[in-house]
């Protein structure tokens, strides 16, 4: 208690919390975040790694060509066929590249989603998920999307934090990544009483201590839910990337038990383990001769997900993701969507 009330003159120097004050005290989720996918959910595009790394990008798709290249600070997009060309600022790159990063810019005014996205698995362009059959009968239908500022508000709201939209058609400030108030509602106020010294108007809900189905509603502000896919789709293999819809269909999902709420499979706050053993005691909390209800696997004893949770192929995405319906699934067997 006495270190954060020591603290609260530094804290005052600052302005609205940042996850940097909050790692003043919370060392540890504020250390991990700092590495998260999720925390760099969107980067200034003069602030994208894979720009810096790759200066000059190319891709041919259909009658025109497109370019990503980085002169000095700046990346510019561009678009040609064999009559004409656009170019334009790269504004903001949309994902951490785990799966791919996706390119926003601004032409006449209207905000665009880039034809062609970056894929470190292809290392380099090929198209934006969804892009390949889109019509393409001028330059601007072939550069990009054109995104209504209603969906360009919902991109920034899951991508990043407290986005303040003025007059103009651009967000006037945010902060890009999904920061730590993003999920811990109310932290500001937090911040602000702790720098207070009031204990009281300090208190914060334990979010370890949520139901199963409210967690998942809290991750599922970005992470689609069940109704959401159920409702809107879409069907088939594109499905795998929403692991909320996922996992509610498999027999293991209940949503009155923690054992298989998100956050007994990950870190909010930090990164994926890719380790495939990591994961065998959260299967076997349930699955163990312990607990009657779920049986045991007659065929392992361990490495669970690389038969239960098979990897699966999105066309034209470039990445193999991982198929949170759990199930006993035969090579061959038909995808359930
Ligand atoms: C100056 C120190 C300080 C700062 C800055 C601060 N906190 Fe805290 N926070 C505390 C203390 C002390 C507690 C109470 C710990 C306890 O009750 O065990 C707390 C509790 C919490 C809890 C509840 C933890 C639990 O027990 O589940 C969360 C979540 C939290 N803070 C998030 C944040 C976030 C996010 C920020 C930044 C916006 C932040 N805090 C800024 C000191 C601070
Ligand atoms: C404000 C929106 C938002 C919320 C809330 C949110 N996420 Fe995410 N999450 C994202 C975005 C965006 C990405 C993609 C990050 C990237 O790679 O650019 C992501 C990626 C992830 C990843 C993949 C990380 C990797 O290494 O590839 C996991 C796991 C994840 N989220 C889990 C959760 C869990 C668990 C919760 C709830 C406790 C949650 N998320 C809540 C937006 C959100
Ligand atoms: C409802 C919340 C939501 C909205 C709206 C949204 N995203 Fe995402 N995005 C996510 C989540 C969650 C992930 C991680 C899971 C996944 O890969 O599907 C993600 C992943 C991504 C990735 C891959 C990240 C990586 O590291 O590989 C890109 C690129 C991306 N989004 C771009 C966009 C763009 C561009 C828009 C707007 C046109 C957008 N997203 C709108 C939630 C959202
Ligand atoms: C994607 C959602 C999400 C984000 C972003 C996030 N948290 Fe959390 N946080 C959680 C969840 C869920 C829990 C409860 C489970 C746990 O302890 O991991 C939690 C727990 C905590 C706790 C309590 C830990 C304890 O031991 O009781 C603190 C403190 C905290 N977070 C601080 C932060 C700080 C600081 C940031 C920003 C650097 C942050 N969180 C970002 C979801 C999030
Ligand atoms: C029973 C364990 C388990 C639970 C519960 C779980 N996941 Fe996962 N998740 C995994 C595994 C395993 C991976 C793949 C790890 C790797 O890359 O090797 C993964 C990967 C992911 C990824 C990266 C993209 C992909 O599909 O590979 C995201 C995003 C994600 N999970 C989100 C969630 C969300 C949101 C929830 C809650 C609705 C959730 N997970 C619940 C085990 C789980
Ligand atoms: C919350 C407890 C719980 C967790 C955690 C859990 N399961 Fe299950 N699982 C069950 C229950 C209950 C059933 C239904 C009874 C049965 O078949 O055992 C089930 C069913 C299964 C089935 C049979 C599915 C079918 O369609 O017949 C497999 C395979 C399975 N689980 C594997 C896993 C793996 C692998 C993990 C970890 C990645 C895991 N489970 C995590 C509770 C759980
Ligand atoms: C090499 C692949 C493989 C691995 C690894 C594996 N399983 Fe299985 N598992 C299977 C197959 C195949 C079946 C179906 C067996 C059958 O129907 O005769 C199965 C069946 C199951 C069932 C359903 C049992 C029933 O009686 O209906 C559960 C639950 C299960 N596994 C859980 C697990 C858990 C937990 C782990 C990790 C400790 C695991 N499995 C590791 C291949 C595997």
């Amino acid at each position: 208690m006495i270190r954060w009330f020591l603290l609260a003159g530094q804290l005052a120097a600052w302005g609205s919390a940042s996850a940097q004050e909050c790692g003043l005290c919370h060392r540890r989720e504020a250390d991990a975040a700092k590495s998260s996918p999720m925390s760099h959910a969107l980067q200034p595009a003069r602030g994208s790694d894979f720009l810096k790394n790759n200066p000059d990008l190319g891709f041919r798709g259909g009658n025109f060509s497109y370019s990503i290249r980085r002169e000095g600070d700046q990346a510019s997009y561009s678009v040609t066929d064999s009559t004409a060309s656009m170019n334009a600022p790269i504004e903001w790159a949309f994902g951490a590249g785990i799966e791919g990063q996706t390119y926003l810019y601004r032409w006449g005014g209207a905000w665009y989603e880039a034809s062609a996205s970056f894929y470190p698995e292809a290392k380099g362009l090929d198209w934006t998920p969804g892009h390949a059959g889109r019509l393409r009968r001028n330059l601007e239908e072939a550069a990009g999307r054109k995104i209504d500022p209603e969906e360009i508000r919902r991109c920034f709201g899951c991508h990043s934090t407290g986005a303040v939209w003025g007059a103009t058609s651009g967000p006037e400030s945010l902060t890009p990544g999904v920061q730590c108030v993003q999920c811990h509602t109310g932290a500001d106020r937090h911040a602000a009483a702790v720098r207070r010294g009031d204990a009281k108007g300090a208190a914060m809900p334990k979010l370890a201590a949520m139901e199963t189905e409210e967690l998942g509603n809290l991750c599922g502000k970005c992470h689609p839910s069940w109704a959401d896919i159920a409702t809107n789709g879409p069907r088939g293999a594109g499905n795998v990337r929403f692991q909320f819809y996922r996992l509610t269909n498999s027999r293991c999902y209940d949503a009155g038990d923690t054992r298989i709420a998100c956050i007994a499979c990950h870190d909010a706050h930090g990164n994926l383990s890719q380790d495939n053993s990591a994961y065998d005691s959260k299967c076997q909390l349930c699955h163990s001769a312990a607990d009657p209800r779920a049986k045991t696997c007659p065929v392992s004893k361990g490495d669970c997900i690389s038969c239960h949770m098979p990897k699966v192929d999105v066309p034209g995405l470039h990445y193999q993701f991982t198929d949170h319906w759990i199930r006993v699934s035969k090579p061959g067997d038909k995808y359930p969507d």
